[in-house]
């Protein structure tokens, strides 16, 4: 079956009463879900307990941002699996770029938070892409085939586990620009070698989800749902308005509804 992806990264944009808004708008304009659709909105910790009573009986998904690898303890400021779980998160960034580059987050520290996602039973968005420094020297598949390998290692991928992994070039990420289609293939495949050499029966299971993320919006999602290996989309900056997100929804419901047709 056609699945694809449309996680929606609301980042440190918007208060809880304007998160609050947005959730009911883009609910309200995104209008009924097609199945093979799955909507992520993964609004700021603030927020997440009131844009999660939104979601609740709807199509969409709750999802965090990010989460710490412990499950409680002396840790000032960070949030565990079980408090997201308890709040109704079904999945959860993990690595975005701007944690690794504001926050010094690393890849043992990216790879602690997917063992615990998944070992919590959340599913999650496992962020990779190079940044502009790296693609220039010529490094961009060794870099995302590091970070995937690192953030994968030890990990184990049960029957019931889900895992989606997002291609994000870093330089392209909130610069309107996005990198066009089979560039992004290009890395789609790096990533999915990796993964399928270390997890061939869940990459073949469809337990592994490949997505792009980078200035999607609702002019170039079209061509990247185009692409097969392209299982959706991270979008930034166009899931703040909701007449664009509910554009972008309907480009993506096009996509899977052409293919179910024969
Ligand atoms: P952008 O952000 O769509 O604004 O480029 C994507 C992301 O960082 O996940």
């Amino acid at each position: 079956m056609i699945r694809r992806y449309l996680i929606a990264n609301w980042k440190m944009q918007l208060g809880v009463a304007e998160s609050e808004a947005l959730a009911r708008d883009e609910l309200a304009a995104c209008g009924k879900m097609n199945e093979g659709i799955i909507v992520v909105i993964c609004p700021s910790f603030p927020a997440i307990e009131r844009v999660g009573k939104i979601c609740k009986d709807s199509y969409c998904f709750l999802g965090a941002q990010d989460l710490f690898w412990e499950e409680r303890g002396q840790y000032t400021g960070e949030v565990s699996s079980r408090m997201l779980k308890e709040l109704g998160v079904r999945y959860v960034i993990v690595g975005h770029s701007e944690r690794r580059q504001h926050l010094g987050e690393t890849d043992e520290m990216v790879n602690r938070k997917v063992r615990r996602a998944l070992s919590a039973e959340l599913i999650p968005i496992l962020c990779v892409g190079e940044t502009r420094a790296e693609r220039e020297a010529g490094q961009r598949d060794a870099v995302v085939e590091r970070q995937v390998r690192a953030a994968l290692a030890d990990v184990r991928i049960k029957e019931k586990d889900k895992l989606v992994i997002a291609y994000e070039p870093v330089w392209v990420i909130g610069s309107g620009q996005a990198v066009a289609p089979e560039d992004a293939v290009r890395s789609h495949a790096v990533i999915r070698r990796v993964a399928a050499k270390l997890f061939p029966p869940a990459f073949k299971g469809g337990r592994i989800a490949t997505i792009y993320g980078g200035s999607v919006n609702s002019t170039n999602i079209a061509g990247f749902m185009k692409r097969p290996e392209i299982e959706g989309a991270l979008v930034g900056g166009a899931s703040l308005n909701a007449k664009e997100f509910a554009l972008v929804v309907s480009k993506v419901r096009q996509t899977v509804l052409r293919k179910k047709t024969p």
